[in-house]
């Protein structure tokens, strides 16, 4: 037998070519008065492991699909109890050898049999449209092929008008899992075939449009709009409220209001040709890269965005448009501006939505080759071997001429990942000749010849910096290094929001508000695609990678958003929030004045009220609204604050300063908080440290000190007023190590999580070396160490007892030559389960690190200890609140214990479980709440850093090992 075939010789599904038989690509509407029939539903389902393991019978009108499954279109069969998904980031999980696939190739069967409705008009033509299959697609009508599709996230239409009949209509669908294409479909998610997005009947009645193009620009100069509609019928193009009635390719200017993505103004219009009535949503908008910046309506942007992947847990990537518009919602009241629709077009509704709700969309080819990476020079790269040019250039046409109609559309992305290649050259001159009204982009060419942004990922702060100012090293080639260094700086990809992360967010900012050339970029990414599991015993819990059975696979890289599985905000979410908010309220309140300055880049401040709120030791005693005048854009004004109340009002006292929405908009109602800051008024004192009033005693094995009972031997405080502790306060230097702490599993360097274990930080053992009682203070001298190594830290704790509260100074001094930051410096004590109230005046109400803190807002909090874990997909160190004063523990009778900070403030971490079990857990169901609560009171946490594959974070946010002082004091809390 022959096994070596010649390419003429390959199955369609091996074939390079995107398809045969569909139509021309075209504009992609939702609306119009063509009839047209959902063909979504329950479609009968057979699942076979092979391309060619069942026959085609099914495709017969009098096949009888009797023993088949049936399963919900859209939507994938491995979501659907029909195998299992699998993830890989870049890995090919099957053998390399283009364009061959393997020959278990899960394939599934589609069959729905369908009726036209009674009204459905004669004459014309019809027309199939799939909006997305993965990957390849066969299909049938009523027994006749009509061709085959791939371009996964990308439309397919086939002209069937000659085939329909009034009822009984078989459609049938061959969808195999690998074919061809899925070289070209690299992107890092999860594998998931089948029919995911809408199949739909569109009558196209005679003298309806094949295709047109809606070009509407705006001249900031002169606030006129120009609107022409190329239609390959004629037809009259009308625009009520502008007063246009215009022929179609003819063009016309009139003053209008531009569309932006902070004021989306859409004009309502229509295009009407003899067959068919399109209603239009026009918006005015021109942008383009001049002088070397990115401007849109004349103004350079900054692009506070995010990468979007579509993802729903029950369903993968089919999604309603309810869970679109949501994305959008929680995208526009965290401030986001821009969504980069990482790696493909996205479903083309979600577009209709960014048109209306305004956000600047990077509208992404569905196209990735990155597991060529792994061969020198990217051997076999498809992008630069010209038997795929063909399948490239589809997927570019595809794109462009389903969405060139959005204004929200402002850059086509050649696609992700791919190196470079003249294929995406080709891609990019005929994007540029079809359409010259936006940016093309593409990242992963050096030279970028084929891109009008320098576009980088994951680029690290300094280098950031070294761009803007444009000294980045030059390419060799002059020519090329003089055009990139024309180019606007896109972060297309940074900070990598995977577990607790990214830190450094608010240092990239201030680098994008200096400099000119750096217009921001897209955070990676909005959401963790966690797919819902249960233990056997039926607790839920979210999978990632290697749950589902994979011999190959990328663990929880695929849990790296903004947003958990079921789409509520992580922390990360709400510091981005904070971070790129776009009003800045700065001010030194003693001479009673602020700041305010408007960093929107269209609106003024108009839509935006103002208030202010007096706290005093974290409560509010006084709050009311604030005059600011409207500012334009860019604008600041310095705003008197009315007198800070009076009376006998003691303590720290702040002002917090917020702009939020005056009235109801589409995305948020009135009240929403867009900015806010805090501007100390009057700053904390720190407590004086109580004079020691007793003296230590030896009582039976125990000393006892004021309303303490320490052990003799160990020094340890057991007991506390009522209390008795689980565990003492002692020293503490680990954490659940991050995704960042652990590191990419590509890095060459040990990642710093693994150094912490090499030395031994999650083993530390506590020698006593002196337990010293005088006349007023026990003073406990320690070595905390780990086994094998020659570094320690010397810890020692001084207790003293005031008259009704304990007080304890910790000194550190380092031993050894240290080779890295600690992840955190403090001590943990443990507390009985039934201690599981927290309450604390400091940073929340969520979690802080010191390189993710611009959210944290001073203030009195109360919550369980349970709601101050935060759920990340796999469990990690989390949850830790900044800049406490006091934190204080109760049980549900009011007994327990407060913590008050004698120096400065601290972080304050609790959790029914050991940083150990933390550490160890792969799930969050893993983590099963013991007798302890267990609290971490540090004196400095270890940054995030902003990548598993950066060198950690910023220098400023790392716990370097050098001696420490600080104190506190511990009061036992009676019942209330
Ligand atoms: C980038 C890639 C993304 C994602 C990310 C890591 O290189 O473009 O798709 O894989 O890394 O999570």
């Amino acid at each position: 037998m022959d096994f070596r075939f010649a390419d003429d010789r390959l199955p369609y599904y091996e074939d390079r070519s995107p398809g045969s038989g569909t139509l021309p690509a075209r504009a992609w509407y939702a609306r119009s008065d063509a009839a047209r029939l959902s063909l979504n539903g329950s479609w009968a389902f057979r699942l076979s492991d092979t391309a060619e393991g069942a026959d085609t019978r099914f495709v017969a009108d009098d096949a009888d699909p009797a023993g088949w499954d049936r399963v919900t279109v859209p939507g994938h069969w491995v979501l659907q109890g029909h195998g299992a998904p699998a993830y890989t980031n870049s890995d090919y999980p099957f053998p390399v050898d283009p364009p061959r696939v393997p020959t278990e190739n899960p394939t599934g069967d589609h069959r729905h049999v369908f009726d036209l409705p009674d009204d459905w008009p004669g004459g014309g033509e019809s027309v199939l449209r799939f909006d997305g299959v993965e990957s390849c697609a066969r299909v049938w009508l009523n027994g006749r092929e009509l061709g085959w599709f791939t371009g996964s996230r990308l439309p397919h239409e086939f002209a069937v008008g000659a085939l329909l009949r009034r009822r009984g209509n078989v459609l049938a669908v061959r969808v195999h899992q690998w074919s061809a294409a899925s070289y070209l479909e690299d992107q890092d998610m999860w594998w998931l075939p089948g029919i995911f997005r809408d199949v739909t009947l569109l009558h196209r009645p005679v003298g309806s449009p094949a295709d047109f193009f809606v070009h509407a620009a705006y001249d900031h100069t002169t606030g006129r709009g120009s609107l022409r509609v190329d239609c390959d019928v004629p037809g009259r193009v009308t625009v009520p409220e502008l007063g246009l009635d215009l022929g179609t390719g003819e063009e016309a200017g009139v003053v209008v209001e531009p569309w932006s993505a902070e004021v989306p103004r859409l004009y309502d219009g229509e295009l009407a040709t003899s067959g068919e009535r399109v209603p239009l949503r026009i918006g005015f908008r021109t942008v383009g890269v001049v002088d070397g910046v990115f401007r849109a309506n004349g103004r350079r942007i900054l692009f506070r965005g995010v990468n979007r992947h579509e993802f729903h847990p029950e369903t993968g990537r089919t999604l309603d448009l309810e869970t679109m518009r949501r994305d959008i919602l929680l995208m526009k009241r965290h401030n986001i501006n821009a969504v980069r629709t990482s790696h493909y077009p996205p479903h083309p509704a979600f577009l209709d939505l960014c048109d209306e709700l305004g956000l600047w969309v990077v509208d992404e080819c569905d196209l990735e080759t990155h597991g060529f990476c792994e061969f020198p020079g990217w051997r076999g790269n498809p992008v630069a071997d010209k038997r795929w040019t063909p399948a490239l250039l589809d997927r570019a046409r595809r794109l462009v001429e389903r969405d060139k109609n959005h204004p929200s559309v402002v850059v086509w992305s050649l696609g992700n990942e791919c190196s470079a290649g003249q294929g995406l050259s080709e891609m990019a001159a005929w994007i540029r000749e079809r359409d010259h009204s936006r940016a093309v982009h593409y990242e992963n060419d050096p030279s970028y010849r084929d891109s009008d942004f320098y576009s980088r990922m994951y680029v690290p702060h300094h280098e950031v910096e070294a761009i803007g100012r444009r000294e980045e090293p030059p390419l060799d080639d002059p020519e090329l290094d003089a055009r990139r260094r024309s180019l606007p700086l896109l972060l297309v990809e940074y900070a990598h929001a995977m577990g607790n992360s990214p830190g450094g967010l608010a240092d990239y900012q201030h680098l994008f508000e200096t400099y000119e050339r750096c217009q921001g970029g897209f955070v990676w990414e909005w959401i963790d695609h966690g797919l819902p599991r249960r233990t056997p015993d039926g607790r839920p819990y979210y999978g990632y990678g290697g749950d589902f059975g994979e011999e190959l696979h990328a663990g929880n890289f695929v849990c790296d958003g903004l947003l958990f599985p079921d789409r509520t905000p992580s922390p990360a979410l709400v510091e981005y929030k904070k971070v790129v908010e776009p009003v800045h309220i700065t001010g030194d309140t003693t001479a009673g004045e602020i700041t305010v300055t408007n960093g929107h880049d269209f609106a003024d401040t108009s839509h935006l009220a103002f208030t202010w709120t007096y706290e005093v030791e974290g409560e509010a005693v006084a709050s009311g609204p604030l005059t600011v005048p409207p500012l334009a854009p860019g604008a600041s004004a310095d705003v008197k604050l009315p007198a800070p109340p009076g009376g006998d009002l003691v303590g720290e006292a702040v002002w917090t300063i917020a702009a939020e929405l005056a009235a109801d908009t589409p995305w948020a109602p009135r009240g929403h908080e867009v900015a806010w800051a805090q501007l100390t008024d009057v700053p904390r004192r720190v407590p004086e440290p109580p004079a020691a009033r007793a003296a230590p005693r030896r009582e039976a094995g125990a000393l006892r000190l004021g309303p303490a009972v320490f052990d003799a031997a160990t020094g340890t405080l057991t007991a506390l007023g009522g209390l008795t502790l689980r565990q003492g306060p002692r020293l503490d230097v680990w954490r659940a190590t991050t995704d960042n702490d652990r590191g990419a599993p590509w890095l060459a360097e040990e990642p710093l999580g693994a150094t912490w274990r090499r030395i031994g930080l999650h083993r530390m053992r506590h020698r006593v070396d002196a337990v010293d009682a005088d006349e007023e203070s026990l003073t406990v001298r320690t070595r905390v160490a780990p086994a094998a190594t020659d570094l320690g830290l010397y810890a020692d704790y001084r207790w003293t007892a005031g008259d009704d509260e304990l007080l304890l100074e910790v000194s550190v001094t380092p031993d050894g030559e240290w080779p890295c930051p600690l992840p955190r410096l403090g001590l943990l004590l443990g507390l009985p389960a039934e201690y599981d109230r927290a309450a604390w005046y400091g940073g929340g109400p969520g979690e802080a690190y010191p390189d993710s803190c611009a959210a944290s807002r001073l203030g009195r909090y109360a919550m369980s200890v349970d709601d101050l874990q935060t759920p990340y997909v796999r469990p990690q160190e989390n949850g830790a609140r900044s800049d406490v004063r006091w934190a204080e523990l109760r049980d549900a009778g009011g007994e327990g214990v407060r913590v008050t900070a004698l120096t400065d403030s601290f972080w304050f971490t609790a959790r029914r479980w050991t940083s150990h079990q933390l550490d160890a857990a792969e799930h969050t169901t893993d983590l099963v709440p013991g007798d302890t609560v267990w609290v971490n009171v540090d004196d400095a946490q270890q940054g995030l850093g902003s990548e598993p594959w950066d060198d950690g974070p910023l220098p400023q946010y790392q716990l370097t090992v050098a001696p420490t002082e600080f104190r506190l004091a511990f009061t036992a809390l009676s019942r209330r």
